[in-house]
């Protein structure tokens, strides 16, 4: 697919990730249910449900590191997992991981290298994404001494090495302190304004949905519903997203259990 930066400025840049039909087993359950959606570039789409309900699953299948995906998955216009995507995603796993007995710098250096990244290029590039995670003054410290929050940026600027065109993050603001949770926020709708980046960002705090442009709310392996908040809460007639969500569920229900039957 064309980049955003590349393409025409009339022409509308295809979808970042487009499903159709997908589905995903893990052990012997269907953890993912016949979901199509699309996510748009260039812009922050927020992934919530509640937990268990498939996120990191989603996450996973678009990152190419799920198996047993079926359905159609196309991520920046090539199916998901193919091995020339590696370089324009970055992933921030659940539980970030970083080396504890490296420093913060040594950390995101060794990463720059494994991304190919010449060695003066490769300071340019840590220092800026040192900066965009507002780390800079941690640099010397050893990742093993930091706290959560801090541990978790370093892996976030791991992910922003090379500028990839699209992020997958998967819970990046959970325990983080509210200044903290807002300052990421702001980074990542800098990144989606500045640099063109498309962001898929997991989160079950609902109070997080109105930080994004768009939405896809899931239950149980399925997708509820996706809009931006503004249009959920009209469609619900609900005041927050959170209610928006709950409202969403009751019809699922009704729809899915007419008898009340549980469902299996
Ligand atoms: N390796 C596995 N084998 C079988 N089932 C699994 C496996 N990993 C996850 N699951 C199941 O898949 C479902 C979705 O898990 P997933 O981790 O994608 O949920 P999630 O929405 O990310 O949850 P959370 O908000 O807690 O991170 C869960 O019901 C989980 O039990
Ligand atoms: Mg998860």
């Amino acid at each position: 697919m064309i980049n955003k930066i590349e393409q025409g400025r009339d022409e509308p840049p295809g979808p970042a990730v487009l499903a159709a039909g997908l589905n995903v087993r893990r052990g012997d359950r269907q953890v993912l249910r016949g979901l199509d959606f699309a996510v748009r570039a260039g812009e922050v789409t927020g992934l919530l449900g509640p937990s268990g309900c498939g996120k990191t699953t989603l996450m996973r299948a678009v990152v190419g590191a799920q198996d047993r995906v079926g359905g159609t998955l196309e991520v920046l216009g090539r199916p998901a997992g193919r091995a020339e995507l590696r370089p324009r995603i970055g992933y921030v796993t659940q539980a970030p991981s970083v080396y504890p007995d490296l420093t913060v710098r040594q950390n995101l250096d060794y990463f720059a290298a494994i991304l190919g990244l010449a060695r003066g290029a490769r300071r340019d590039e840590v220092g800026r994404v040192l900066a965009d995670v507002d780390l800079t003054g941690h640099s010397d410290a050893l990742a093993g001494n930091l706290s959560g929050g801090q541990r978790s940026r370093v892996s976030l600027a791991a992910a922003l090495l090379g500028t990839p065109e699209l992020l997958v993050l998967d819970e990046p603001t959970v325990g983080l302190d509210p200044v903290l949770r807002r300052s990421l926020w702001a980074l990542f709708h800098r990144l989606a304004a500045e640099r063109g980046t498309t962001l898929l960002i997991s989160s079950h705090v609902m109070d997080e949905a109105d930080r994004c442009d768009r939405l896809l709310l899931m239950r149980d392996g399925r997708l509820l519903a996706d809009g931006t908040p503004d249009e959920l809460r009209r469609r619900t007639g609900a005041d927050s997203v959170e209610d928006a969500f709950l409202a969403l569920v009751e019809a699922d229900r009704d729809r899915t259990e007419p008898t009340g039957e549980p469902r299996r």
